[in-house]
Formats: structure tokens, sequence, C-alpha cells
């Protein structure tokens, strides 16, 4: 824990933000926003001793880079609940404390994928591109079959926050929801009844396999060409987590050959760089990694880092702080 000071936090920040949070920023600490697209190189070539340095997704903290930092900075705050864009392990030997951004952004996250879920489902991509194209030469039965969603079964494979309030919004569209995690929810909790204890076991059993855990050594590269091979017939693939979790050749191939009927995509392995074998597939419905993209997660994932710093400053408790 560091230790109290009255003098005003030093905060780098290397990221764009909505105006009102960089508002914030600036009225909380001595703020200094990033002027170039360097912004590691303008923090390290800075006159001042920052005291921390809030950044994102886009700016990979592997360990060269935090072994890079100048000695005055003590804490990063990652604008992103994810923190696979950090090597951990290096920042916890150089004693550096990390915040994030947890439990703010996951109903929005929710929503987008509900909205994902609908979008596979619904053929939303022929759909808009039937009308945005002005082909559309008016309705007929056959036009644009999609499938239904309730009464079909949602396999949530990462049952955490964010899985958990999808699985909620799932049900009151009439879903059955199964889920895979290292271990069963408690038996008291809701939906812990539909425990599966593999990703082979959820995908045999689901109409949808969703992906909400996050990017580790365990689950990178997850779901595969074997995988794939156990889906029930049908099966949506929806992935709201990250882009690595998905061998992208296996599931194009899976897509062609019709073993897998939809996908939805919001996050892409290498993004913002996409597998060019999904644009041409009508059945993959793609977002540009917009689960936390309101105004009502950006704000608090804002706010919870002021929080968290001005905690970290204060040499308190910090419950946003990355163990
Ligand atoms: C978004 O992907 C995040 O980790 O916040």
């Amino acid at each position: 824990m560091a230790e109290a000071s009255t003098t005003r936090l030093s905060l780098f920040v290397a990221v764009r933000l909505v105006e009102a949070i960089e508002r914030e920023l600036a009225d909380a600490f001595e703020a200094t926003f990033a002027e170039t697209d360097d912004s590691l190189a303008e923090l390290r070539e800075s006159a001042t001793p920052f005291d921390a340095m809030l950044f994102s997704l886009d700016l990979k903290m592997g360990r060269a880079e935090i072994e890079s930092l100048p000695n005055s900075v003590r804490a990063l705050a990652t604008y992103s609940v994810g923190t696979d864009h950090i090597d951990l392990d290096a920042a916890r030997e150089h004693d550096l404390v990390v915040l994030n951004t947890p439990g703010v952004l996951a109903d929005s996250v929710a929503e987008n994928a509900l909205l994902l879920m609908l979008g596979a489902a619904r053929r939303a991509t022929e759909s808009i591109d039937l009308v945005r194209s002005r082909r559309w030469s008016g309705w007929t039965p056959t036009q644009l079959v999609g499938v239904q969603l309730g009464g079909r079964t949602l396999g949530i494979l990462g049952m955490g926050d964010i899985g958990k309030r999808i699985a909620v919004r799932a049900r009151a569209l009439g879903m059955e929801i199964l889920y895979s995690n290292r271990r069963p929810l408690p038996a008291d909790e809701l939906f812990s009844e539909g425990f599966r204890s593999s990703a082979a076991e959820l995908i045999r059993d689901s109409d949808v396999l969703l992906l909400a855990c996050p990017s580790t050594d365990e689950t990178r590269g997850i779901v595969d060409a074997e995988l794939l091979a156990q889906a029930k017939p049908g099966l949506i693939l929806v992935n709201i987590a990250r882009g690595d979790l998905v061998v992208d050749e296996a599931l194009v191939e899976a897509l062609r050959a019709g073993r897998v009927w939809a996908a939805a995509l919001d996050v892409f392995d290498g993004e913002p760089d996409i597998a060019s074998a999904y644009y041409d597939r009508p059945n993959v419905f793609m977002l540009p990694h917009t689960g936390s993209s309101t105004i009502e997660a950006r704000m608090g994932m804002g706010l919870i880092l002021i929080d968290g710093l001005r905690r970290w400053r204060a040499g308190e408790e910090i419950p946003n702080q990355v163990r």
C-alpha cells in the first residue's frame, strides 16, 4: 500500500477519454494528457515525475514497456476490465499497483451480448446490407428466415459477473442457461444447476455458445477445430471477451461447412485487423469491440479509476486493485 501523501497525485493520461471524464481527471489530479500517438515516449521524455499512468487496451504494457517506465511511476490504471495487455508478473515484480474497472461496465457489455446474439440469430448482417444497398423489394415469406432465441439453450463459457448478467437477460428471452467455469457456482446461486465441467460438454448441449471468460494461458485458442467438431448442430458462436479465444481459421471452416450456423463477434485476434474470411461470410455479425461503449459505462470506468487512484494516494484499501 502506498504511503499517504498530501501533494496532488501527478497523473499521465495516455489515452483520450470522454470529455466529462477528462474534466474529472483534471479536477482530481495534476493530470497531463498525451499529445501524440507515442504516449509512452512522451511519458519517458517528460521532465514531470508522474506518480501514475492511465491508459487502455490499445497500449500493450509488456515487461519491456513496464521496465522502461520512469521510476516515479508507481501505479498503472487501465481504463478496461481486461488486463491481458499488461504483464502483471512484471508489474508485481516492480511493485507497481495495477487498477482496472470491474463491475461498472458489466451491464453495458451484457446488453451488447444480447445485440450480438440477436444479430446472429436474426441475420442482421444480411438484413442491414439488403436495406442499405436499396435492393430490398418487399416482404416475402422466405426472406431472411432466422432463428428464435426463446426456447433455445445458451451456454456461457466464463460465468463471472458479466456472464451472470447476460444469463439474467437471456432467461428473460426464454432461454435455458448452461455454463462452464473453473468451479461450479454455489448451489444456492441462480443458474448453478446448469454447470458443465468442460467447454466440450458445454458446446455439445448449447444452441448458442457465448464466450465471456478472460484470455489466459488456459483459454487462449479454446475454440479450435477439435471443440467446434463437437458443436450441437445449428450452433451460434458469440464472442464478447477476447479475440484470441477463437482460432479464426477453425471458425471460418466450421461456418463454411455449416457446423456452426452463425457467429457474432465483438472482439478479434489482432484487432483492429480482422481475419479477412469473416467479411466473406454473411452469417457473421461483427461489431468493433463496442461492449462497454455506452456513456454510462465510460463514465463509470473513469470514476472507478479516479476513486481507486485517490485511495491509493491516501494509502487506503483499493477495491479495484488487480492482484
Ligand atoms: C474491454 O474489452 C475491457 O476489457 O474493458
